[in-house]
């Protein structure tokens, strides 16, 4: 059986379809989950990563786990520390395979290590995935495209290779089920670097409808992202959005490695979830 924390989120929910859909018995886990985030057939349970004891029941008889840390789980008092006391009772309940979804921010120093290391330090094998920023993240626009064809950010023509989650998800659950993923890092980027421009002109070709694009002052963009996270991480968000490094802008080879096909463009992720934008 295997364990998806994170399981209602722009990753997990594909992961588990994925999973089910391959024959895996499968444990969703996340705070909130409720029957019908989850496909027939799946268990779902309530837990709190930042209170291991509350996973021990999804943990029982499973024998891989795919780990995701969000900001709410360190906001809410998680820490590499817990995060050994959520491993050790994974291994306690038969899990010996764990797949950490990390950040490229880890590669590239701009986030801490520290949890990454505690999966990589425990007695299980590991894969840890680390991606790029996400096509989802576009989903900030979504309200100002629906109700004005419009969308605005910043640096409109600094080019990022965007992932599509659900890439990340196929290639967890390669991690997840099949040999040979063991003690490897994958850096997870999408095909192309695309600029913000490019994804707005793309999600409007999904529509079928032109999407008028306002480019933002960084000062104004700040303002706008410190209304909902911390200004530490809107300041390193625009760092990475308007000065990326040359390691940040790379195409990984990984998602084909792992799949055998290449990453998905953000015009195919466009195309699949134009209906949030109708
Ligand atoms: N977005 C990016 O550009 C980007 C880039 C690199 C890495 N990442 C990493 O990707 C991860 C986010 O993945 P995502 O977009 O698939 O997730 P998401 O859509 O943000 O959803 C978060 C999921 O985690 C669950 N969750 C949050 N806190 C939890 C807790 N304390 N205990 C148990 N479950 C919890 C949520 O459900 P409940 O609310 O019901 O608990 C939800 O299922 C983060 O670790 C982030 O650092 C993101």
């Amino acid at each position: 059986m295997i364990v998806v924390t994170g399981a209602t989120g722009n990753v997990g929910r594909t992961l588990v379809r994925t999973l089910a859909e391959a024959g895996e018995r499968v444990t969703a886990v996340s705070r909130r989950i409720a029957g019908p985030d989850v496909p027939e057939g799946v268990r779902h349970v309530r837990a709190d990563l930042a209170r291991p004891e509350s996973l021990k029941p999804a943990f029982d008889g499973a024998s891989a786990l795919f780990l995701l840390t969000s900001g709410d789980f360190t906001a809410g008092g998680g820490s590499a520390t817990v995060l050994r006391d959520v491993l050790d009772l994974a291994r306690a309940g038969g899990v010996g395979r764990v797949v950490l979804l990390s950040s490229q921010g880890v590669g590239t120093g701009r986030h801490k290590p520290d949890l990454e290391e505690a999966v990589t330090g425990a007695d299980l094998e590991w894969t840890v995935l680390r991606p790029g920023g996400f096509a989802s993240n576009s989903y900030a626009w979504a309200a100002t495209i629906r109700e004005q064809r419009l969308a605005a950010a910043p640096f409109a023509d600094v080019a990022l290779p965007v992932i599509d989650p659900d890439d990340i998800a196929e290639v967890a659950a390669a991690a997840l089920r099949e040999a040979g993923h063991g003690g490897r890092t994958y850096a997870l980027t999408g095909p192309a670097a695309v600029t913000p421009r490019q994804q707005v002109a793309a999600i409007g070709d999904a529509l079928g409808e032109p999407v008028r694009f306002v480019e933002l002052s960084r000062a104004e963009a700040r303002a706008a992202m410190t209304g909902f996270m911390p200004e530490v991480i809107a300041d390193a968000t625009l760092d990475i959005l308007g000065e990326p490094t040359a390691e940040e802008q790379r195409v990984s080879p990984d998602v084909e490695r792992v799949l055998g096909r290449p990453a998905g463009s953000f015009a195919d992720w466009a195309a699949r979830n134009a209906a949030a934008f109708e």
